[in-house]
């Protein structure tokens, strides 16, 4: 009776801090490219300094290549609490937002320096706030890079694009940026635009270096013109309730961890920029069109006037301090 008793107070003690240790909370981070890109690269470096520093209470579970869901319904997601972190371009915040718009202005940075420079400046910063009485924070902002068109057939000149579907994030100014060229634009998820451009169902798109390295776009768009056109850059997201119903020193920590993720996703979309412009430059098929002075002339003529139109949706001090910092690159 007496051995069965501390064999019972036995089992209990060994169970003790079993019963008080809590599994770690999964966070879900979606987003819709490769490991292998500046974000995806961001997002492995955040979950290791997490991991690192809170794995006790935290695990941070990356969802891909839009296998969870695309960008879309990710900021839905961030604003309800369904998920805590994802990192959208900065283009899929319209139902959210007008102010954002002012990223999808056409040829207004003229380089990454520039976009760098107004997300850093104070108004570049309040838009990472401009979104939480809905639930979402913005965290910071990743590069990717400028955007290039292209295309599966020859072009130069803006009418070349007439009656050609253009695949577009979904946004009101990059729908007009086409429809100013004659140009049909086509909204769609990322994930479905290598198909969409494998079945013919548009014949053209618009991206970064590595996104159409990284996702093959190339294979059906032979015809890639060095446009700089327009940015395309992310914010990284958060659930308002859930950063709120952190600790201090939990916030702090993964202000940590997301300062420092952004860090090294910005040095890889920098290299990877440089890098896979010169693979394909390099690749047997890939024609790179280099407009010259002249016709990139005639590309921002057809395409600024959209500026004026949405410069009362973007606020005109927003506007101003993006064309400030375009101007410091001039
Ligand atoms: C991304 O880089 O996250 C995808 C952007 C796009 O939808 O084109």
């Amino acid at each position: 009776m007496k051995w069965n008793l501390l064999r019972v107070a036995l089992a209990a003690l060994l169970a003790w801090p079993m019963s008080l240790a809590a599994e770690p909370k999964t966070l879900v981070l979606s987003h819709v490219v490769s490991p292998d890109t500046p974000k995806g690269k961001m997002a492995t470096m955040f979950k290791t300094i997490v991991e690192r520093k809170m794995g006790d209470r935290f695990r941070v579970e990356i969802h891909p290549n839009g296998t969870l869901m695309d960008d879309n319904e990710a900021v839905d997601a961030i604003a309800e609490g369904r998920i805590q972190f994802a990192a959208p371009s900065v283009s899929k915040f319209e139902a959210y937002t007008q102010k954002l718009k002012v990223f999808d202005l056409p040829f207004l940075f003229p380089d990454m320096a520039a976009v760098n420079r107004f997300q850093q400046s104070p108004a570049g910063q309040s838009l990472l706030t401009s979104m939480t009485g809905q639930g979402i924070v913005g965290l910071g902002y990743l590069h990717n890079g400028l955007k290039q068109l292209s295309a599966n057939q020859p072009f130069e000149k803006p009418q070349d694009l007439a009656g050609l579907k253009f695949r577009i994030m979904n946004s009101d100014v990059l729908k007009k940026q086409f429809q100013a060229v004659d140009a049909t634009p086509v909204p769609m998820a990322f994930a479905d635009v290598y198909q969409a451009l494998a079945e013919d169902r548009i014949q053209g798109q618009e991206n970064t270096w590595s996104n159409i390295y990284s996702k093959r776009f190339y294979e059906y768009q032979p015809y890639i013109m060095e446009s700089n056109h327009g940015v395309l850059d992310y914010m990284v997201i958060t659930n308002a309730a859930f950063w709120q119903s952190l600790s201090d020193e939990d916030r702090h920590h993964f202000q940590y961890a997301i300062g420092n993720a952004l860090g090294y996703g910005n040095a890889v979309a920098k290299a990877k920029s440089t890098n896979d412009r010169g693979e394909l430059q390099a690749m047997p098929g890939v024609n790179l069109i280099r407009p010259s002075r002249a016709d990139l002339a005639d590309w921002q003529a057809v395409m600024k006037p959209l500026w004026d139109e949405y410069a009362p949706a973007i606020g005109e001090a927003t506007l101003r301090a993006a064309q400030d910092a375009a101007a410091a690159s001039l």
